[in-house]
């Protein structure tokens, strides 16, 4: 007697979403950042200090990088750190015992983290999604590893409005700086990405600030709660 039928069931599995870190690049970028940080800090302080503020003991960042953020987290914090460019980790563990952050290094991207679904209270990152394959995929991600209530918090730098001189110019330079900055682009709506990502509350700010790198200059800030 035969028994019931066997029935293959496919099982989808997402495609792995892979960083090739470039030896060059990616030491020169970890570099650039290490050195343009106190820079960078002091256009965005403002606005870092707004929604970084009174962050809870364990904060999960996407793309930490060399550490930019670290001054805006309380020594003794433990800092969940998602960053695939192997450059950057040797700067960032040095950071984090300078400041006394605890850290929890992460080698996987943002898109497909290994946390557990739930497990974060807050979520920051800085300078991330213009550089993310997939800005979309890594909301989603967020969402999934926020517990109900918890807040994803961001400055992030944005395509300026169509039309103009520096959009345009945005445009202009779109691959050499896509090339030097490892994927980064600086004509992403991030705001209406964000908005749409199926967040309960969203409350963002846009802003300019006034740098010689003109296509950076367009910005937001925000807070997403889950
Ligand atoms: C422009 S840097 C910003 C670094 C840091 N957040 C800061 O504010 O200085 C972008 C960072 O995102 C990281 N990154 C790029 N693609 C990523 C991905 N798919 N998932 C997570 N991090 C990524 C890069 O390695 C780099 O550290």
């Amino acid at each position: 007697m035969s028994g019931p039928p066997v029935i293959d069931t496919p099982i989808a599995i997402a495609p792995a979403i892979e960083f090739e870190p470039h030896a060059v690049r990616g030491r020169f970028n970890a570099a650039f950042f290490a050195v343009m940080r106190p820079y960078i800090d002091w256009n965005l302080r403002a606005h870092k200090r707004r929604v970084f503020a009174d962050l809870p003991s364990r904060v999960v960042e996407l793309g930490a990088g060399a550490g930019a953020n670290l001054r805006h987290l309380e020594p003794g914090t433990t800092l969940v750190a998602v960053e695939p460019n192997p450059y950057m980790h040797q700067r960032l563990r040095a950071a984090a015992e300078r400041r006394g952050v605890r850290l929890d290094l992460r080698d996987c991207v943002a898109e497909q983290t290994d946390l557990a679904e739930h497990s974060a209270d807050a979520v920051i990152s800085s300078l991330v999604l213009c550089s993310v394959r997939d800005p979309a995929a890594v909301l989603a991600e967020v969402r999934r590893i926020l517990r109900p209530g918890g807040t994803f918090r961001f400055v992030e730098h944005v395509g300026a409005p169509a039309g103009t001189p520096t959009r345009a110019l945005q445009r202009a330079l779109r691959r050499p700086w896509g090339w030097t900055f490892e994927g980064c682009s600086c004509e992403r709506d991030l705001a209406t990405l964000i908005r749409d990502a199926g967040f309960a509350h969203v409350a963002i700010e846009p802003y300019r600030i006034h740098t010689p790198f003109i296509p950076f200059n367009t910005h937001i800030a925000g807070i997403a709660h889950a």
